[in-house]
């Protein structure tokens, strides 16, 4: 029997600025659009991000983990890994967040950690392509659309399993920044919490299946 009430996967959403992604997953979880999910951590790269004031308002737990802070990468993820136990957290969510995942974090978490990238990968992606270079990239190549993916992370930036995307006109006199506003508002903040309520959703039903396997009630 398919069990009707299930427990939310645990999400961590990681950031680094204002958090405009993380505000729309917030959203989403108020509205119900995000319910097999539950965004139950907030982690921040700097202590200056906006996102840390979302998080607060909305009453999420958050952390900082700065990598310069913690004296480089392999300490910056063993505190991660560490934060992540204690708060039971079954996905990762990068939402703005900008330091690279280590290719040993991403195998050990192997389609737990989903990203939103601002362009139709596999356009416009991989590294150097963050922020608004993503842009400028695509104005500087006269591309009519662009938009936004969210895709598994693994050990390839910007490489993993494509979730979702949604595509984006560029209009005439776009300038990098009125295409960033555009692409977040029509693309970005739609398809991150759809994807993130997608990917749990499945990890709930593989979590019943292997239940209903071992012989256990999901
Ligand atoms: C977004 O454009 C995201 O795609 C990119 O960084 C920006 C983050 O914005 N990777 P915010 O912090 O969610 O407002």
């Amino acid at each position: 029997m398919k069990n009707s009430n299930p427990v939310p996967v645990r999400i961590a959403v990681l950031v680094s600025g204002g958090g405009t992604n993380l505000q729309a997953l917030l959203d989403a979880e108020k509205s119900g659009v995000l319910h097999s999910g539950h965004i139950s951590l907030v982690v921040s790269s700097s202590s200056k991000a906006y996102a840390l004031e979302r998080a607060a308002l909305s009453g999420v737990p958050a952390v900082t983990l700065s990598r310069k802070v913690l004296g480089g990468q392999a300490a910056f993820e063993d505190a991660l890994e560490q934060t992540l136990k204690k708060y039971r957290i079954g996905l990762i969510v990068l939402a703005g967040f900008m330091n690279i995942l280590s290719a040993e974090f991403t195998k050990r978490h192997d389609h737990g950690i989903i990203n939103i990238h601002p362009s139709l990968i596999p356009s416009f992606c991989g590294e150097g392509f963050y922020g608004l270079h993503v842009h400028e990239a695509a104005l500087r190549r006269g591309v009519k659309v662009t938009g936004a993916t969210v895709h598994f992370v693994n050990e390839i930036p910007d490489g993993g399993e494509i979730i979702m995307q949604k595509a984006v006109p560029i209009m005439p006199r776009d300038t990098p920044e009125t295409l960033q506003k555009r692409v977040m508002r029509r693309a970005e903040w739609i398809i991150l919490p759809r994807s993130a309520e997608h990917v749990c959703e499945q990890m709930l039903e593989a979590k019943n299946k292997k239940a209903r396997k071992s012989g256990g009630k999901a």
